[in-house]
């Protein structure tokens, strides 16, 4: 039954939303990369770490928190100190901004699902990317135009994100995250059996997991172990705290956390040899070798990705829109989250209803984005 508050209608909805809060663009595109250039197999040694003493614990504590308030974040701060509520808005105001850049990324990603149908970006997706989709510029007189192909696949995010949260908690996020989410797994594992079997895919996993554990010592790989987990898992960002204050009184908070840590680091390490198998096949097909074809972040995914649909044959018609869809579907399920905070810590300042507020907050941040449809966006983006 659909709860005119906001509770989530089963634990279910609960537990599969916050891991589509979990799994994003981080996992696919970011996580490959920093396994493969902070020591390879040697990462799994402070990744692990991070999983359990900061990830598991931080998490079962945001959700802890939040299930307790039963409130918006700044709600909880001024019930425990008024003066102090400010300190509360600042999570909020920094999660819109994320959002909308995440979401204008996602735009570029919803226009590559169409494209990849017909290899629409050519012999050349690098000039393709850069010159023709984004007419990139760092000149400021770039801000003053804006191209419309991107403005629309921006302003296309936000009407999705405004469609499925502005009805009830469980008639939106919840029903969207029990369909979307179970998709987007199947969908990725798909992908990443059809990896495994390009001929070159074992020379991309050896150049990933080949452990240095050399880097063991190394500062650096620590940091990069923590700072991945923090993304991917979207630490102390209230996101957690938001979904857990939803949560019905005999949720099981820890089991909860568990299921959501298990399934984030599943899904990027599930991505990391995908990612890397198609390198491998890059590798064997182009005679450049894995090290000089790895990158991250928009190189990885709007002009690695085609380049190697174009070398993929006919398949690849069929595998580059269900790629681009698959980060769509990532993206999609962690935009919600990213907004749901921000609109709840409104709805309790103001009293607005929750339709409302998701609308103007939907105007208000696709006018913002607009920034990154601009010729520069791309450039102020980065
Ligand atoms: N955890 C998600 C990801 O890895 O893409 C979403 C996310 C939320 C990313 C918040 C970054 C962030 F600051």
């Amino acid at each position: 039954m659909a709860n005119e508050k906001n509770e989530w209608g089963s634990n279910i909805s609960f537990l599969l939303a916050m891991i589509g809060s979990a799994v994003g663009l981080g996992n696919i595109w970011r996580f490959p990369y920093v396994l493969y250039s902070n020591g390879g197999g040697a990462f799994y040694i402070p990744y692990i770490t991070a999983v359990l003493i900061l990830g598991i614990p931080f998490l079962i504590l945001e959700y802890g928190v939040g299930y307790n308030f039963k409130s918006s974040f700044p709600k909880a701060i001024r019930s425990i100190s008024k003066k102090w509520e400010y300190l509360g808005w600042f999570l909020p105001v920094a999660i819109f901004m994320i959002l909308v850049y995440y979401i204008s990324i996602l735009g570029w990603d919803g226009f590559y699902v169409i494209l990849s149908a017909f290899k629409g970006w050519g012999a050349d997706p690098n000039n393709y990317f850069t010159n023709t989709f984004l007419q990139s510029t760092e000149s400021v007189s770039g801000i003053a135009t804006i191209v419309p192909i991107i403005a629309i696949s921006i302003l296309a995010g936000w009407f999705i994100l405004w469609f499925i949260s502005h009805r009830n908690l469980e008639d939106g996020i919840g029903r969207v995250s029990k369909a979307l989410v179970p998709l987007l797994f199947i969908i990725m594992i798909g992908i990443v059996i059809f990896s495994l079997t390009l001929s070159g895919a074992g020379i991309g996993l050896s150049q990933l997991f080949n452990p240095d554990w050399s880097l063991l010592g190394d500062f650096n790989i620590w940091m990069a172990a923590f700072g991945q987990i923090i993304f991917s898992l979207s630490l102390g960002m209230c996101i957690a705290f938001t979904y857990a204050s939803y949560a019905q009184d005999d949720s099981d908070l820890v089991s909860n956390v568990l299921y959501v840590a298990l399934a984030n680091c599943g899904f990027e390490n599930f991505a990391a040899i995908g990612v890397f198998s198609i390198l491998g096949y890059m590798s064997l097909q182009s005679g450049v070798a894995v090290p000089d074809l790895v990158t991250q972040g928009t190189g990885l995914v709007f002009i690695v990705y085609p380049e190697v649909f174009n070398v993929l044959g006919g398949i690849a018609n069929i595998i580059g829109p269900l790629f681009f869809f698959t980060v769509y579907l990532a993206g999609i399920t962690s935009v919600l989250a990213l907004l749901e905070p921000v609109s709840v810590s409104i709805q309790n300042k103001f009293g607005w209803t929750r339709n409302k507020t998701v609308t103007v907050l939907c105007i208000v941040g696709g006018a913002c984005s607009m920034i990154y449809a601009t010729a520069m966006g791309s450039y102020i983006l980065g």
